[in-house]
């Protein structure tokens, strides 16, 4: 069966914050602010990608209070099981409820050196165990060469998996310049790089993910975004509220 998305994804990056007691108090909140009613049928749907150690109390949590969100990680193992210190893997992701997991975030193509290689095992090992990958693709430097570097972000990935494989990647645009920073991507900016990517990936691999655009979104900004025909938004600092989160997905659905 295909996993079924709503038509706009709101990811919060949690990064390394919110220990697993802040994660109920955010999802006790959440669900305040939220009730399970007003998130259905709205065409969004809320994911929050939490750190390893707190997903099991969001997984738990999220249950018990009815808050509407779904589950992901924000890295996983490229290798299924084994001798591997210190990673985690597709299939115990997917026990703890995972229907998402990052994979190639700059955070750790910076900090972890990824490779090529291990980034396609890491898509390879979540679609495995029916869990969408989001890749991220960003350019280092506002500049024209920006383009040609996301496209080849996502051909270096999308060529060594099967045409099945690519119809299960969602695509995440985020420039590094503008994670993190004061400064969001202009609409023009992230119209060209999603049009971009669109047109290279189905271009050269017939694949149509859904674009997903990050970095430095938040409620005052949402608005001037969300015409954009995007497939959602993957949001950092405006994830660790539940009031901006709600703020946000709010106006996504049509709501304010
Ligand atoms: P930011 O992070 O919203 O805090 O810029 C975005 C991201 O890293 O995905």
């Amino acid at each position: 069966m295909p996993v079924a998305f709503a038509p706009c994804l709101l990811a919060a990056n949690w990064k390394m914050n919110m220990d697993h007691l802040q994660t109920l108090e955010f999802i006790r909140e959440l669900s305040l602010l939220l009730p399970e009613k007003e998130a259905e049928g709205s065409g969004v749907e809320m994911a929050i990608f939490p750190p390893f150690t707190s997903l099991r109390t969001a997984q738990v949590f999220s249950a018990s209070y009815r808050c509407p969100l779904s589950l992901g990680a924000q890295d996983v193992s490229p290798h299924p099981s084994g001798a591997f210190t210190g990673e985690v893997s597709a299939s115990m992701l997917s026990r703890l409820g995972c229907k998402f997991v990052l994979v190639g975030h700059s955070e750790s193509r910076k900090n972890h050196h990824e490779t090529r290689e291990e980034l396609v095992g890491k898509v390879k090992n979540a679609i495995a165990c029916r869990i969408t990958p989001i890749l991220c693709v960003g350019e280092k430097e506002k500049s024209v060469e920006g383009l040609e570097e996301i496209c080849s972000q996502a051909e270096e990935v999308f060529c060594d998996l099967d045409p099945e494989e690519r119809g299960k990647v969602i695509v995440s645009y985020e420039p590094v310049w503008a994670i993190g920073s004061s400064v969001t991507a202009s609409p023009d900016i992230i119209r060209r790089a999603a049009g971009a990517l669109e047109s290279d990936l189905f271009g050269k691999f017939g694949a149509s993910p859904k674009i997903l655009y990050g970095g430095s979104v938040n409620e005052r900004n949402i608005e001037s975004l969300k015409g954009l025909g995007l497939g959602g938004f993957l949001v950092g600092r405006a994830g660790l509220n539940p009031a901006e989160f709600a703020s946000i997905f709010r106006c996504l659905a049509g709501k304010e």
